[in-house]
């Protein structure tokens, strides 16, 4: 493999969904051929995700891109080793292993490649979705395992609820807060606006609601409003996750590493975008244990099973132009 291929491949892998577009995933190519994928830990959100499970879901998405990537070109991956639960952030000073790749022979593309362009995150209301539409959602997800469909109005509003309170219970935490804003790019002019963060087009926030946003966040004006009951008015979202045709839950084994089961989560989400959805994660669903605990009590999923995260699923518009780091720098 060449340097341009190789670049092409990071670049590929880089379009997957990351904890608040953080981007963890780092690249080595060590002389044996295979690929290193490594966790920058300076990307880690230590108020948002102490543990780092969102950060290796986030790497184990880039690895399924990674590897979609290289089936595109041709190259077969003959293994891809787990390394999260080793922990080492010692191999590497300043990176947590995530994953070997080791390549071999000829491959294929992914029936899912051609998505993959096409997935984004879309943060407004939805358009009711076609019937035929939905229901192909619906039989997709009878056929897989790990997806929990709610598409009952009940539903839905129960969720919608749950979540907002769930938000609520990170948003009263000023370091959660502190770090959110840290990686918004809530200015045109910021200098990582089109690389990495969640910048106002993907928000859909004008410049105004920026310049809102960094007021209420950064500063005790939340709280101020919180103390009145107006918090979940500032951080709800209710009426746009009403808007959804459907809600995914998205459960794994539980004992799964979080490489492996965001490399799950990205084909869950490019199957989303094959049929026809765009779709918007309510990850403090599965981020709140004890929200975690009721979503899997009223859907009855198995305790052996662990939520990874939910995704609202409609109709969208028009994607955003995606931030993103350029691929040489995420090259050791
Ligand atoms: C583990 C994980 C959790 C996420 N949680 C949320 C979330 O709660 N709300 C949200 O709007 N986006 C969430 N996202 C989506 C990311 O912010 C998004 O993937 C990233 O900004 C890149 O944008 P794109 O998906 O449009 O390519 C999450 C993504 C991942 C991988």
């Amino acid at each position: 493999m060449d340097l341009a291929l190789l670049a092409r491949i990071v670049a590929a892998a880089s379009l997957a969904p990351s904890v608040h577009n953080t981007q963890p995933a780092r690249w080595h190519f060590p002389a044996d051929g295979s690929i290193l994928v490594m966790a920058d830990l300076t990307r880690q959100l230590p108020a948002g995700d102490p543990l780092g499970r969102d950060m290796g879901v986030s790497c184990g998405a880039a690895v399924e891109g990674a590897l979609m990537a290289l089936a595109d070109a041709g190259i077969a991956s003959h293994a891809v080793e787990e390394l999260w639960p080793f922990d080492d952030t010692v191999s590497f000073p300043g990176f947590r292993l995530a994953a070997r790749i080791v390549t071999s022979g000829e491959a294929q593309p992914s029936a899912l490649t051609t998505h993959v362009a096409s997935r984004f995150t879309w943060r407004t209301h939805f358009k009711p979705a076609p019937a035929a539409a939905t229901q192909a959602l619906g039989a997709w997800a009878s056929g897989t395992e790990d997806v929990t469909l709610a598409q009952a109005p009940g539903d839905l509003a129960m969720l919608a609820a749950l979540a907002d309170e769930a938000g609520m219970f990170f948003f009263r935490d000023r370091a959660f807060r502190a770090e959110l804003l840290e990686w918004m790019r809530l200015s045109r002019s910021h200098p990582r606006y089109q690389e990495d963060g969640l910048n106002l087009d993907a928000l859909r926030m004008s410049a105004l609601e920026g310049l809102g946003a960094r007021a209420v966040l950064g500063s005790k004006l939340f709280e101020a409003l919180d103390a009145i009951g107006l918090g979940k008015a500032v951080t709800g979202e209710r009426s746009k996750t009403l808007s959804a045709s459907a809600i995914a839950l998205f459960h794994r084994p539980r004992e799964e590493s979080p490489v492996a089961s965001g490399r799950a989560f990205y084909r869950f989400w490019l199957n989303l975008t094959r049929l026809g959805f765009a779709a918007w994660p309510l990850a403090a669903l599965a981020d709140h244990a004890a929200s975690a605990e009721i979503c899997a009590r009223h859907f009855a999923i198995p305790s052996e099973r662990r939520l990874i995260n939910v995704l609202r699923a409609g109709i969208g518009g028009a994607a955003p132009k995606r931030a993103r780091l350029p691929a040489q720098s995420m090259i050791l």
